[in-house]
């Protein structure tokens, strides 16, 4: 995708998430100076199967390469050439941050000197997780607990804690104090008798400023001066389109902008930067948490698919929803990411299916139609219209070249491209790096 006029490119899921954008941006990240988190925090897990960089083989006879789940730290990291940053636009849990580079590193990753963390990203601190973990909301929307709405809304609020506060610990102590004495009073409102002590906040931050100083720096500043030299910056979306918190199905939606104007903002530049915007769909459809999902397949089907795309949460390993493709959604997360390509993931997940049936439309009420209605009351009402296409049933993880796929899987993908209104640029057809063709 990089090319002398694409030098910026966005990486976004234009589903519920979980569509498969760890494996595509490590395939796209070995010609990246720059992978960049923009929005989320450790909710998002990333699977990407890749070799060790001590030449490790994968995952078996002990060797140290194989599935990498990674929450915070961009995929890009496991290319030693790149270097990552974590955006503005992240909330940062530093602890688990740290866990994930000792686990990365005993991999043989080096991280040192490779990792940027945006002084502007705000912190997910103790009373965020135990708010999220005790709102009877949370529930309702299935989050995955890890603290994510309540930071974002201490952001908004104008409460929260960021990473360049770490280098005056007064002002931490300051804001935590008042961080935590709000979210008591929600505990206490919430009905819940947990409290969260602020003292123990702030030594538990005083003990990570030493460890997470010497990685934070003006993240925006580096991304921009990179592009200025010419060179590759990716931008690394997490969750999906339909999880933004504005374009998803809200209020069954996650609290950041994972759409790819949100890339801009949480990259910290300017929305003329960005190239081109690279949408990765699965091939069928998955959801995890509550809310609608017109296209969800009934068992035997839908636990037919889960089995074979081994559809469990990265973060949370909860049973994902799956469903068959969804051509509104995908027109939708087109037109609200502005996609120039879509990347289709997990295709040999449909190898053994007879037909496979494509949602073209929607009927609701009488009528027809072809776009996301606005409100997750009326998406939960909608009939998805079916249309029902081959299978292929011939393996296709083998398949190197786009000539090396059934002609019925072609087919497939074919009609996807024209349904989404977007060209097809990649095919996933298992989880390893030279497991993606491009066409
Ligand atoms: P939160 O982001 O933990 O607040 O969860 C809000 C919604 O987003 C829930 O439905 C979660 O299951 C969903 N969600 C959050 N992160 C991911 C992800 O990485 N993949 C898929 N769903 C996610």
């Amino acid at each position: 995708m990089f090319a002398s006029d694409i030098h910026c490119l966005v990486v976004v899921g234009a589903q519920w998430g979980d569509e498969g954008k760890g494996k595509v941006v490590d395939a796209l990240a070995e010609r990246a100076e720059l992978v960049v988190r923009y929005q989320g925090g450790a909710n998002a897990g990333h699977t990407v199967d890749a070799p060790a960089p001590d030449g490790g083989t994968r995952g078996e006879g002990g060797g140290k390469g194989g599935a990498f789940v990674l929450h915070q730290i961009p995929a890009g990291i496991l290319h030693p050439g790149t270097r990552c940053v974590i955006g503005n636009g992240v909330v940062l849990d530093a602890a688990t941050l740290f866990h994930e580079v000792e686990a990365v590193q005993a991999r043989g990753v080096s991280v040192a000197g490779r990792l940027t963390v945006s002084d502007r990203a705000h912190l997910v601190l103790p009373y965020h997780k135990l708010l999220d973990a005790e709102s009877a909301r949370s529930r309702e929307i299935g989050t995955t607990s890890r603290g994510i709405g309540p930071a974002y809304e201490d952001k908004v609020g104008r409460r929260g804690v960021r990473v360049g506060d770490l280098r005056h610990p007064g002002i931490v102590a300051a804001l935590v104090e008042a961080g935590c004495a709000h979210a008591n009073a929600m505990l206490a409102h919430g009905g819940s008798a947990r409290r969260c002590d602020a003292g123990e906040v702030t030594r538990g931050l005083a003990e990570l400023a030493p460890r997470l100083l010497p990685y934070v720096g003006d993240a925006g500043r580096l991304v921009a001066d990179t592009l200025a030299r010419g060179g590759n910056v990716l931008l690394e979306g997490a969750q999906g389109a339909l999880l933004d918190v504005d374009h998803g199905t809200y209020p069954f939606v996650t609290s950041s902008y994972t759409t790819a104007g949100g890339a801009a903002v949480g990259a910290g530049i300017g929305p003329t930067a960005i190239d081109a915007v690279l949408g990765v769909v699965k091939a069928y459809v998955t959801r995890v948490g509550n809310g609608p999902f017109p296209t969800e397949a009934e068992a035997p089907e839908g636990e037919r698919l889960r089995t074979l795309g081994a559809e469990f949460g990265a973060t949370t390993g909860r049973p994902r929803r799956c469903g068959w493709f969804d051509a509104v959604a995908a027109r939708y997360a087109a037109r609200v990411n502005g996609l120039t390509a879509l990347a289709v993931t997990k295709l040999d997940v449909l190898d053994e299916f007879e037909t496979l049936p494509v949602c073209t439309h929607y009927q609701l009420d009488g009528a027809r139609l072809d776009e996301l209605p606005d409100s997750a009351a009326a998406l939960d009402c909608v009939e998805p219209v079916y249309e029902r296409l081959p299978g292929w049933r011939r393996r296709t993880g083998e398949a190197r070249r786009p000539a090396d796929l059934p002609d019925a899987a072609r087919r497939y993908l074919e009609r996807l491209e024209a349904l989404a209104g977007v060209p097809v640029r990649y095919v996933g057809v298992g989880s390893r790096r030279e497991q993606l063709i491009e066409l």
